[in-house]
């Protein structure tokens, strides 16, 4: 079976650490290439936890930073989910950065896709400053990308204002010229993101797992996304999970566009399930997740981790 080849953008985060994992461990995706992006603390941070996780899941493959800000907001920060680390919880080995490209994230994502033989998938779990700035510079990649699975957005309420989930809400203009690009979009948002939970009595089985199971334990102790004894939130893992099982899903084509004006609702995904803005679908939106076969699905996928 030919591997499916990715890029994975990402703000680690402890829930991007989860989904790095199973995306790392998996036999049916290539990971080309891991950017880095301003999100859930600052660049060098989720720069350096990026480096810090491959360390640790002795995985080879190139890293670049990316935007250290969003295109025009100011900056957000979600150190009261993740810890001020990104990654609390758990002592990583000092990485070496002997994968840390020279080159700007954008342009090792444009040399990737535009050497490849064949098309690229972009899977985008952090705000999505360098997918825009990618399209903007280099229109030309979209001859060679297959689609963007991404983990962001809602068509209901939002996780950090009223109406807003966080990556989109870091950077929305960049999210507006990523949806209205004209290329595939799959959107894996809150919808499915709050039902993607790991229990206390899966985090106690994860503990005793292997390497990564005990060291997702101890992140899960410090993670905010959610609560340890409700239920945390695997947002990310949704879109390494639609890769690997689109059939955990229920999806509707539709149109989605972003507000950017809004002094309530700016970063909202204005998701037009009903067509009254008469636009053609520009997007696959994930409406449901069956919780019970993602927690089985995940639970085998770290089972496959060092
Ligand atoms: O809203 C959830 C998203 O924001 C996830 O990607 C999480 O890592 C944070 O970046
Ligand atoms: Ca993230």
């Amino acid at each position: 079976m030919t591997k499916k080849s990715i890029i994975i953008d990402t703000d680690p985060g402890i829930d991007d650490a989860v989904a790095l994992a199973i995306a790392l461990f998996s036999d049916e995706l290539d990971v080309r290439l891991i950017t880095t992006v301003n999100g859930n603390v600052n660049l060098e941070k989720v720069t350096y936890n990026t480096l810090r996780l491959l360390q640790f899941f002795d995985k080879e493959v190139p890293v670049a930073k990316g935007a250290e800000k969003p295109l025009i907001a100011e900056p957000v920060d979600a150190s009261n989910v993740h810890g001020e680390t990104g990654m609390d919880g758990y002592i990583f080995e000092e990485p070496d950065n002997s994968l840390l490209l020279d080159e700007h994230a954008v342009n090792a994502m444009y040399k990737e896709i535009m050497n490849s033989n064949e098309k690229i998938t972009l899977v985008p779990i952090g705000p999505l400053t360098n997918i825009a700035l990618l399209l903007k510079l280099y229109p030309e990649v979209k001859e060679n990308i297959n689609e963007i699975v991404l983990m962001g957005g809602s068509t209901g309420r939002g996780n950090v204002s009223v109406m807003a989930e966080f990556n989109i809400y870091a950077d929305p203009e960049a999210a507006k010229i990523v949806f209205l690009s004209g290329l595939p979009i799959v959107m894996a948002g809150l919808d499915v993101g709050l039902k993607a939970l790991v229990y206390p009595e899966d985090s106690e089985l994860l503990k005793d797992m292997n390497d990564t199971g005990n060291m997702i334990y101890h992140l899960f102790k410090k993670y905010r996304g959610g609560s340890f004894n409700k239920g945390l939130k695997m947002y990310d893992s949704c879109a390494i999970a639609y890769l690997l099982k689109p059939d955990l899903f229920e999806t509707v084509d539709t149109f989605v566009d972003i507000e950017l004006n809004g002094e309530l609702t700016k970063g909202t995904t204005v998701v037009d399930l009903k067509g009254y803005l008469n636009q053609e679908s520009n997007a696959k939106v994930c409406l449901d997740i069956n919780g019970a076969e993602f927690k089985k699905w995940f639970m085998e996928s770290i089972k496959k981790c060092k």
